[in-house]
């Protein structure tokens, strides 16, 4: 049984997780009501919050479990990247933990976590993972496409691309918030948007392409016509709700057709043979129109396409214990392990 803490952002979560990839119990304490009158995460309460619920989370998920302590073999922490004052409170207690019961303990990067999700399966055992799979992490921090393989011992991780300025969910959520949406925004867009029209012809949002032929994404383009779009054009949710709607599925659409163009090219680039899986996860991979594009795509191209259940596209330690599975064999002695905002 693997423990599995994370910490790194809005969501304090613990997890339990037998060796056959199967889910005992994955627990979240969600700050977003605690955040939300500020419009986005505030550090120094996330790093408070996390201290509060970090500990009877862990003596509940045990209980919930109904394991024993010395079940536990090791204990799997995210250490980067993140907030650093909530990485440090999740690192620090799982150092405590992994010191008192004597176990190793395994340092997570935050993306692989989300990277391995779509493995994991409500019920019983995780899904084989393939000897290799295409990744898109899509969340309100990263945007990124992962060529993985996995040999023995431990994965070999590729970024293809990644985004030059905003992540694709900040974009949801930045925009959201200028029309006066709560937080977090894109379940908000996405719910506006159902109903709507894309029209590109009355809101251009731009395909950015860059002159070195890079396939990195870049949303700020986007972010800055929605924000010019919604004042010209007076979208606000006390507003007219069929202009809203419109402006929501066409904001929406644009983020997606930029998303595709990427992966597309990232495809077109790759050399045969191609991987025969493509994984989708993050916060963003829970929308519904994404996740019915992206079985078209697969299916267009012969792809098996994994996409997270809900409950594993946001934060959760139910994904750090997964892949701290995989990396199991960096296992380290709990005081070696360091907390890093970012990873480079
Ligand atoms: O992975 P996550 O929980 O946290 C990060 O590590 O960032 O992702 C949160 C992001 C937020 O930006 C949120 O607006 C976005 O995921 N998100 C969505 C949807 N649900 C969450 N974006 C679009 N459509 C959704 N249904
Ligand atoms: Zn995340």
């Amino acid at each position: 049984m693997i423990l599995g803490i994370e910490t790194s952002c809005d969501e304090t979560s613990v997890a339990l997780l037998a060796r056959d990839g199967s889910v005992r119990t994955n627990l979240i304490a969600s700050q977003i009501e605690r955040h939300r009158p500020f419009g986005g995460v505030v550090p120094e309460i996330a790093s408070r919050e996390h201290l509060q619920h970090l500990f009877p989370l862990v003596k509940r998920a045990i209980a919930d479990a109904g394991v024993a302590w010395e079940d536990i073999e090791a204990v799997a922490v995210t250490s980067a990247p993140g907030l650093i004052g909530a990485l440090l409170v999740g690192v620090a207690g799982a150092q405590g933990l992994a010191y008192g019961l004597g176990i190793p303990l395994i340092s997570v990067n935050h993306l692989e976590g989300h990277m391995f999700s779509p493995y994991l399966q409500k019920e019983g055992p995780s899904i084989p993972l393939p000897g290799r799979f295409l990744s898109l992490v899509i969340s309100g921090g990263h945007s990124s496409i992962y060529d993985i393989w996995m040999p023995e011992g431990a994965p070999l991780v590729t970024m293809l691309n990644r985004t030059r300025d905003d992540a694709i969910g900040e974009t949801f959520d930045k925009v959201a918030k200028f029309i006066g949406l709560p937080y977090p925004g894109g379940p908000q867009i996405e719910k506006r948007a159902q109903g709507g029209t894309a029209d590109a012809k009355r809101f251009p949002f731009p395909l950015p392409q860059f002159k070195d032929d890079s396939i990195d994404f870049s949303y700020s383009g986007v972010k800055a016509a929605a924000i010019r779009f919604a004042r010209a054009n007076d979208i606000r949710v006390e507003g007219d709700a069929a202009l809203m709607s419109d402006f929501c599925a066409t904001f929406q659409d644009a983020l997606f057709a930029q998303l595709f163009n990427r992966l597309e090219s990232a495809w077109e680039r790759l050399e045969e043979p191609r991987p025969s899986e493509i994984a989708i996860a993050g916060g963003v991979a829970a929308n519904g129109v994404l996740r019915e594009r992206i079985a078209v795509w697969g299916a267009r191209r012969g792809v098996v396409v994994r996409l997270p259940e809900k409950e594993y596209c946001t934060d959760n330690a139910a994904m750090i214990a997964f892949a701290g599975l995989q990396r199991e064999a960096d296992a380290t002695d709990p005081k070696r392990v360091v907390a890093r905002s970012r990873i480079r």
